[in-house]
């Protein structure tokens, strides 16, 4: 029996992200969890779907959070609110933080062997609070708590397919690391598997792209209301969600850059010392247990990319020691 949990099921992201998890063949029970009552309709419009997953809706009151994520095996969160032009993701903190800190102490208490893969923005700072919430609460296990960045690998794939004239942008693999935010997203074409040449007058643009595909997608909502990517962010949280199923059920060679805890997971001292971080999305080899090994991509970089870590790594710092400063600074009475 594998139950997986929405929390933030009804939002734009919560909604085809529960859609592609209510497909999966390996998820038997979903539960949908939301603050607004849309929660009910979503769960009940996608129980007529005719695959094996048992779809459920819970709303805050009478424990509803507690209820939805009570012995769930895995749990997503989009929960929290999107950008609109102007804002960046460091914009959310405000709002998303707390949101964040409240699901994962209700995480902690009735599912706390759950994989959590974070979506909520900003990631840089919403997994270390996530990471110190589940700390306090004496139930963090490293291994399986997630940032979920696959939209900047995914982008990648996508931008460098149109320019290499590849047909099929997921048939190349191209890590992406650092954070997801704006400098903090480090693609590292130069170790693009199969190999890609990118012309040194498109390199630029190209990085920029991936780095910022996120304002692209906000700038080109604004007209139908405003918003960030949704549909290719649930594509995204899905396909990492999948892949972490898959190794629980025994697959191997699961590999997809996340946003972890270093410290926690074999291979991230090395890391760490590279960085001088605590956290930093690296390619993760996923098992049963969660992250199996993480690999050092920061290795044999070239001249401009080591250009992009440099800034990666001031930007990525204040990020994480905001959300490690919002987590265990205790809340004014
Ligand atoms: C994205 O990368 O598109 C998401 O993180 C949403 C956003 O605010 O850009």
């Amino acid at each position: 029996m594998v139950k997986a949990v929405v929390a933030g099921a009804a939002g734009g992201i919560g909604q085809p992200l529960s859609l592609l998890l209510k497909l999966c063949p390996l998820v038997d029970e979903l539960a949908l969890y939301d603050v607004v009552p849309a929660t009910v309709g979503v769960a009940t419009d996608l129980s007529h779907i005719s695959t094996t997953a048992k779809v459920t809706s819970y709303l805050p009151k009478d424990d509803g959070g507690k209820a939805a994520m009570k012995d769930a095996d895995i749990i997503v969160i989009p929960a929290g609110i999107p950008r609109k032009p102007g804002m960046t993701r460091d914009d959310l903190f405000k709002i998303n933080a707390g949101i964040v800190k409240g699901l994962i102490e209700i995480a902690a208490e009735v599912a706390p062997k759950a994989f959590i893969l974070v979506i909520s923005n900003p990631v840089n700072s919403t997994v270390p609070i996530a990471a110190e919430t589940l700390k306090a609460k004496g139930v963090f296990d490293p291994k399986k708590l997630f940032g979920v960045t696959t939209l900047d690998i995914v982008r990648a794939e996508t931008f460098v397919a149109e320019l290499t004239g590849t047909k099929t942008g997921s048939d190349l693999t191209i890590p992406v690391v650092g954070g997801h935010s704006g400098d903090t997203i480090l693609p590292l074409f130069s170790k693009a598997s199969p190999k890609v040449n990118i012309p040194d007058d498109k390199y630029d643009a190209l990085v920029k792209r991936v780095q910022f595909g996120g304002d692209e997608v906000v700038k080109a909502k604004e007209q139908g209301g405003g918003g960030s990517a949704t549909l290719s962010m649930a594509f995204a949280g899905y396909r990492f969600a999948e892949k972490v199923l898959k190794a629980v059920k025994g697959e191997k060679g699961l590999v997809e850059p996340s946003y972890v805890y270093l410290p926690g997971v074999p291979g991230g001292d090395a890391i760490k010392q590279a960085t001088g971080l605590d956290f930093f999305s690296v390619p993760v080899e996923l098992g049963p247990n969660g992250v199996e090994s993480v690999t050092n991509p920061l290795t044999d970089l070239t001249d401009k990319e080591k250009g992009l870590l440099e800034v990666c790594l001031k930007d990525l710092k204040g990020n994480i020691e905001k959300g490690v400063t919002f987590a265990t600074t205790p809340a004014e009475k």
